[in-house]
């Protein structure tokens, strides 16, 4: 009954519209297009004139993501031609292609389909660089094409079993050319988005941390990365206190997964220490402990792993990419549950770094097992430190599901940040941290406690991060609003989302 999803793969092919011979041929059109533009007029000619007299009847408008399936029985090789509109032209951005490829991907998707076109012969009218087209338009439809059905029998709508072949329509070669090289790293950096997605979205009784340690096991074997997985006996050694007690509530095991790479410019330096270490929170499953949470979606917490998960795929991903540069990927990962053996409210912990934290609330675990992460990761001395997690509810409240938020020690690393999210399509929102709010996080019997009062609880959740990274530059990305959604776009379905994968890669192609 477990069925794997296959993969979606994505070529560029140097042909003429109307010889493409796949399942659906995809035309973006711009919104207020009142004539067949010239780019498709033959393959108009051929199919009877379709596409002139829908946009004539005005039932297309082209607006961004609408959809309009035609049908072209036996004039071409290819019998459905799928209209996707591209908004105004004034306001296309590499966002609004990246949709109009998930949206095309996702309705192929619904109707069996298995090889898709896709033509977007309206960009050569845009400022858009066409390698850059080429790699959102794979980023979408590599995106789209993914569905969590690992459970689903076929009775229950898993008859699409099949791998999506998705072609990028160009007949010139010096576009085709650059739409390829886009396409290489678009199509990495979806796969990448989609292990994260995959494994978030497997349930707590499959991923816990030991499995997860395995799964990051076998993603090192298929990219080249190395991969160190520590058991509780070794992270007991290390002093990774507060991993231990998190997880020590379960029968499943805490561990502490690393990843390396080590790209080629970097493979000859001896001491320096990594470019960037990326941190994520795993937490397995979010019961919240003796602090037990209410009832009412508590099903959601499995995706309290979400940040872990990216950073697995934004490791394979900067592996497949060969970057030139030396990453290393930390993911604690623990399960939160109450029991005999759970941590209370009230116990001490010592973490890595030697500072104390008094438990005040065995839910606010997530910023416990990142203060041992992010003291490792600033015991290597990189030059930066990211992390994400879905650390707060607050975090939800403040910023709804559009924004993540961003916080850091370091206004020029956030600024970066900030600049990639752009390039990515996952939008940040920069917060304040800082020493006021560290006051809220300040125990009277420890040097810190885990939670704070009600004001502003992802600023002092941030505030309390800030403590165990000395004096390295770091980001928090805090994803709790972001890292799953139960809305359903025309350009990718429901459940984990990968966000994050996308962003810190394009900040580490950045240099
Ligand atoms: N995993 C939760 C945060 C969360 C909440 C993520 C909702 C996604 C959706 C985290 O571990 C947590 O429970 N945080 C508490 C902290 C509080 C006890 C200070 C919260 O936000 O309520
Ligand atoms: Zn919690
Ligand atoms: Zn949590």
């Amino acid at each position: 009954m477990v069925r794997q999803t296959k993969q979606t793969s994505v070529t560029v092919k140097q042909v003429q519209l109307h010889q493409y011979d796949g399942d659906i041929l995809t035309l973006g059109l711009f919104e207020g297009s009142k004539r067949v533009p010239k780019e498709y007029a033959y393959l108009d000619k051929v199919i009877g004139g379709a596409i002139r007299e829908v946009l004539r009847l005005g039932d297309f408008k082209g607006r961004a993501n609408e959809t309009t399936i035609l049908y072209c029985p036996g004039r071409v090789v290819c019998r459905r031609v799928l209209l996707v509109g591209l908004g105004k032209k004034d306001k296309i951005r590499p966002a609004v292609l990246r949709q109009a490829a998930g949206t095309a991907a996702r309705s192929a998707n619904k109707l069996g389909a298995s090889r898709l076109g896709l033509a977007m012969h309206e960009i050569a009218k845009s400022k858009i660089d066409i390698e850059a087209a080429g790699q959102v338009l794979a980023e979408g439809a590599v995106v789209g094409c993914y569905k969590y059905k690992d459970y689903l029998s076929d009775a229950n709508g898993n008859k699409e079993a099949v791998a999506m072949r998705v072609s990028i329509i160009e007949p010139n070669a010096a576009a085709a050319l650059k739409l390829n090289r886009g396409r290489k790293t678009g199509t990495i950096l979806g796969q990448g988005q989609n292990l994260a997605r995959a494994v978030a979205n497997k349930p707590g009784n499959e991923i816990n941390p030991p499995s997860l340690g395995r799964e990051a096991q076998k993603t090192a074997r298929q990219c080249g990365l190395k991969c160190r997985v520590f058991n509780d006996r070794q992270l007991a050694e290390m002093g990774m206190n507060a991993i231990l007690a998190v997880g020590g509530g379960s029968a499943n095991k805490p561990r502490l997964i690393m990843l390396e790479h080590k790209g080629r410019a970097t493979r000859g330096k001896t001491g320096a220490g990594p470019d960037v270490v990326v941190v994520g929170k795993a937490i397995t499953f979010d019961s919240g402990g003796i602090s037990i949470k209410p009832s009412a979606k508590m099903e959601d917490m499995k995706f309290d792993k979400a940040g872990g998960c990216a950073v697995l795929g934004i490791m394979a991903a900067v592996a497949r990419l060969k970057l030139p540069r030396h990453i290393v990927g930390l993911i604690p990962a623990a399960e939160n549950l109450p029991s005999q053996t759970s941590y209370r409210p009230g116990d001490i912990i010592r973490t890595y770094n030697g500072k104390t934290v008094e438990v005040q609330n065995t839910d606010a675990e997530g910023r416990l097992i990142l203060s041992d992460a992010l003291a490792y990761a600033a015991k290597m001395k990189p030059r930066a430190i990211i992390d994400m997690a879905t650390l707060t509810g607050a975090c939800v409240v403040a910023l709804g599901e559009h924004n993540a938020g961003l916080f850091g020690n370091n206004e020029a690393l956030k600024k970066k940040i900030e600049k990639a999210a752009g390039v990515s399509g996952e939008p940040v929102w920069a917060m304040p941290s800082g020493s006021e709010y560290l006051e809220q996080m300040k125990s009277k019997i420890a040097d810190l406690k885990n939670i704070g009062d009600r004001k502003g609880g992802s600023c002092t959740a941030a505030a309390f991060l800030s403590e165990f990274v000395g004096d390295v530059p770091w980001a928090h990305i805090d994803i709790a609003a972001v890292a799953d959604t139960d809305t359903e776009k025309s350009w990718r379905g429901i459940g984990a989302t990968g966000f994050g994968v996308r962003l810190v890669v394009e900040f580490m192609r950045m240099g």
